[in-house]
């Protein structure tokens, strides 16, 4: 599977509107307790978490990983002489270049993982005793207005369906995964929050509503869902009509070793 730079670009202004604020500081109060602290962005595409960080936290040196070597060449020129590039694929969780970082981070990824992977990677964290931030996981909530089409509930639950198919590394917890993390590193003695970070688009967001309307419609297709163009069509009529929104929902994570003086500091934030 791959990500179109076009694609990641699209998202970005939604996704940094989204992230749950109060997760983001805390995941910048752990980086606070390091002297020269450390961030490793899995996945990173061409770095919009380092960009929704900030500027404190761009001050860290970023460890930026992904297996797209046209992403991460733009993650890493962005970053300057803060940032290191890994051309790797997460699947080797050994590989991965956690020795000596503060905070993992990822965005938009662990809908993707399957569970042996995120019990794994929580293993790996546990072991280093890290700080875990995951923002933007879609939790399978996606609720599009006005209605245009009998079909449409059918048309999302095969979307739904679509995302628990092999991303790459196995069959995808899709939108469980970041609450099955949360599950995982509560095992290992974490404490983790989890916040929603919903999109919120609006009629004026049509360039991303008409991408993911298409995305929504193919991945339909490929679940055997019929009617998936039709409703496509009435859905791309109403965005270009100026009356479409929609709401898709995401979860983010915020996870810290207990004990941590930082942990203590997202006890109150709500969970979704
Ligand atoms: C949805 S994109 C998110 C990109 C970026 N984090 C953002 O928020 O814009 C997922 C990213 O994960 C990377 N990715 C997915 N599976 C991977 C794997 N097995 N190994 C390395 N990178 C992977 C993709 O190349 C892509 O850049």
């Amino acid at each position: 599977m791959s990500f179109d730079a076009d694609w990641l670009a699209l998202r970005e202004p939604a996704d940094r509107g989204a992230r749950s604020i109060p997760l983001l500081r805390g995941a910048v109060d752990w980086l606070r307790r390091a002297g020269a602290p450390v961030v490793v962005d899995l996945g990173c595409g061409t770095g919009a978490a380092r960009r929704a960080f900030g500027a404190e936290a761009r001050a860290a040196r970023w460890r930026l990983v992904d297996r797209d070597p046209a992403l991460l060449e733009r993650a890493v020129r962005d970053a300057g002489a803060r940032g290191e590039g890994h051309l790797l694929d997460l699947g080797d969780i050994e590989a991965l270049p956690l020795g000596g970082a503060t905070l993992v981070t990822c965005s938009a990824l662990l809908d993707l993982m399957p569970r042996d992977w995120l019990e794994a990677f929580a293993d790996r964290l546990a072991a280093e005793g890290l700080g875990f931030h995951g923002a933007l996981s879609y939790d399978g909530r996606m609720n599009w207005s006005p209605g245009v089409a009998p079909g449409e509930a059918e048309i999302l639950a095969a979307f739904n369906g679509h995302q628990l198919r092999d991303k790459g590394l196995g069959p995808a917890l899709g939108p469980q995964g970041a609450a099955i993390l949360a599950e995982l590193l509560r095992a290992r003695g974490f404490v983790a929050r989890m916040a929603r970070s919903d999109w919120l688009l609006h009629p004026r967001d049509a360039a991303l509503q008409r991408e993911l309307a298409k995305g929504v419609a193919r991945a339909a297709e490929e679940c055997g869902c019929p009617g998936a163009e039709d409703w496509l069509q009435a859905r791309l009529a109403a965005i270009a009509g100026g009356i479409s929104s929609a709401v898709v929902g995401h979860v983010d994570l915020l996870a810290l070793p207990e004990g941590s003086s930082a942990q203590s500091k997202i006890t109150s934030v709500s969970s979704p």
